[in-house]
């Protein structure tokens, strides 16, 4: 049964049954007014019964009561008239009769009563004490006042019944249509107020099963079934904000999947690119020992030549020989140069502590970027101290730091601009130290010229994969991996980037700190005569193969 047919048949049962009962009632009313009418008007009549007749006259009373008795039957009067007892000789033998009769002697007054009949209809009897003169002389209940005649008044009540039997079918066809009424009502009402909200609640909880939140309904409603679309609005909210937050970390995950392919990527590259240039190590060795050996040769062979005549290096073809063997060497040495850094940058090693000389890593830095540099046009300004400070740490950690840094300034400028490098120490107190005594720190200053960082994402750029570069063209690591690195190093990194444009990352590395956690110590190889740098490449078992290249000679290279 639905919810609207159940309710509408209990209140139309409720309904039915107070009007039912409230009839009920009306009805014994009506039957209660009627005897009473009846009761009042046997009085009235008995009254004038006995008016017309006393005082009776004992001698004559049989006779008149008689004829008065005729003359209602023949009037067809209301009550019919008997004689119940005259003097002391009694003329019935009905239980009821003798019964009134007892009652109107001792009440000394008319009595009449209903009686049930097993047959036929209900009826009305009244008994009636007449007196004769001196007993009416007596005051009334006197115990010496005895009726001289008792007359018997008598009606058919079933009149009553048959009124009652009317008005109730006056009334009950009208309840019927009242309840009738109720039902349409109660349904019509119930299906407004209740049903149809709720199947459009049920449609929109099976929209929502569907997957469909963009539901709202009824919000308009300030009852339960508002509260509870109010509820289930929110609900459907709060799905379709959990649906979108979910949406957004699987794109993010799906971003950051690409991004941890593409360093994949990367890594492979860069590992084959370390095998290619350990394969070429060999041949530009031969190649780079030939032109030497052509170019000595060449050199030997015109001296000789050239013993009488002054010696003329510039003509003849002993010249040209030694000029391009010259040649071929230095780009040989060039090319040894660039494959070696390929293969420093690529290898992956563990930490190591040694003394880095943040100074050479400046300049290793700005010479493995030099050709991008000089090709966006950038000018480039080297701040080093005299004597730039030496930080303990790993070479190869802290010049990645230097090469991110000075990478992400120059993507910055791709129309040019001038980068700055700059290295000095300085005293300082580590952020959240405050009541530290300052101590020794290098800082490594990195400024371009760019467009800055915007405030907003000023918090993020440290964040991994936060990028606002294209699509390979960032990877969103740099800042990231050099967060880390510098933080293993007991330093830390602050950025600055007026909005007047440009940026300075300015990274602070402890000039002393004894022993830097979670760094292994290798036996002391940075022996004081060895240049920092080389010292980093000191575990290199590659280097070998490649003729020339120490840093010296890279610096040279570096400057020209
Ligand atoms: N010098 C700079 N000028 C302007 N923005 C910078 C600079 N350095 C870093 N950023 C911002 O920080 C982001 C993160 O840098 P990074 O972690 O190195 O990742 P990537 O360079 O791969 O984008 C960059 O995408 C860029 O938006
Ligand atoms: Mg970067």
């Amino acid at each position: 049964m639905t919810l609207g047919t159940r309710v509408t048949v209990v209140v139309t049962l409720l309904v039915a049954a107070v009007l039912a009962g409230s009839g009920y009632a009306a009805l014994k009313v009506r039957r209660a007014n009627l005897e009473a009418d009846l009761d009042r008007e046997a009085h009235e009549i008995a009254t004038a019964l006995r008016a017309g007749i006393e005082p009776l006259d004992p001698s004559k009373a049989e006779e008149m009561l008689l004829a008065r008795a005729r003359a209602a039957r023949k009037h067809d009067e209301l009550f019919g008239l008997e004689v119940l007892s005259i003097g002391s000789e009694q003329r019935t033998d009905d239980d009821a009769w003798l019964l009134l009769m007892r009652a109107a002697d001792i009440q000394d007054a008319p009595v009449g009563r209903l009686f049930d009949s097993s047959s036929g209809p209900r009826s009305y009897a009244m008994a009636v004490p007449l007196f004769d003169v001196t007993a009416l002389e007596l005051p009334p209940r006197h115990p010496a006042r005895h009726p001289t005649a008792i007359m018997g008044m008598r009606r058919d009540a079933g009149y009553i019944d048959a009124e009652v039997a009317a008005t109730a079918r006056r009334i009950y066809p009208l309840f019927l249509l009242v309840v009738i009424g109720v039902a349409i009502g109660v349904r019509f009402a119930i299906e407004q107020i209740v049903v149809r909200p709720l199947r459009r609640l049920l449609e929109g909880i099976d929209a929502v099963g569907k997957g469909d939140l963009s539901r709202v309904i009824l919000a308009e409603r300030d009852d339960e079934i508002g509260t509870i679309a109010g509820r289930f609005n929110a609900m459907t909210g709060s799905l379709r904000e959990a649906r979108e937050e979910t949406e957004r970390v699987a794109g993010a995950r799906l971003g950051l999947e690409a991004r941890l392919r593409q360093s994949e990527k990367l890594a492979t590259i860069g590992q084959m690119a370390a095998e290619i240039a350990h394969e070429l190590g060999t041949p530009l060795n031969v190649i780079g020992g030939r032109a030497r050996a052509m170019a000595k040769r060449a050199e030997k062979a015109a001296r000789r030549a050239a013993e009488e005549p002054p010696p003329d290096r510039g003509t003849g073809a002993a010249a040209d020989v030694v000029k391009n063997a010259t040649i071929i060497g230095d780009e040989v040495s060039r090319i040894t140069k660039i494959i070696r850094q390929v293969l420093d940058f690529s290898r992956p090693r563990g930490p190591t502590v040694t003394r880095v000389h943040l100074g050479a890593v400046v300049a290793e830095a700005l010479e493995f970027l030099r050709e991008t540099i000089h090709r966006q046009g950038i000018e480039v300004e080297v701040q080093t101290m005299p004597a730039p400070p030496e930080v303990p740490g790993d070479p190869d950690q802290i010049q990645q730091v230097c090469l991110n840094l000075i990478m992400n300034a120059i993507h910055a400028m791709p129309e040019g601009g001038t980068l700055r490098v700059a290295t000095e120490p300085v005293l300082r107190r580590k952020g959240g130290l405050d009541l530290a005594p300052p101590a020794e720190y290098a800082a490594l200053i990195v400024a371009d010229s760019g467009p800055g960082i915007p405030a907003a994402d000023r918090e993020k750029i440290f964040e991994p994969f936060f990028t606002t570069k294209d699509e390979g063209q960032g990877t969103g690591l740099g800042l990231a991996v050099s967060h880390g690195i510098v933080k293993d190093h007991d330093g830390w990194i602050e950025v600055d980037s007026p909005a007047t444009g440009g940026a300075e990352f300015r990274v602070y590395l402890p000039i002393d700190t004894g022993t830097l956690a979670g760094f292994p110590h290798p036996p002391a190889t940075d022996g004081a005569g060895q240049s920092p740098a080389s010292s980093t490449r000191s575990t290199s078992t590659v280097d070998a193969s490649f003729p020339g290249s120490d840093l010296a000679e890279m610096r040279s290279i570096g400057k020209d």
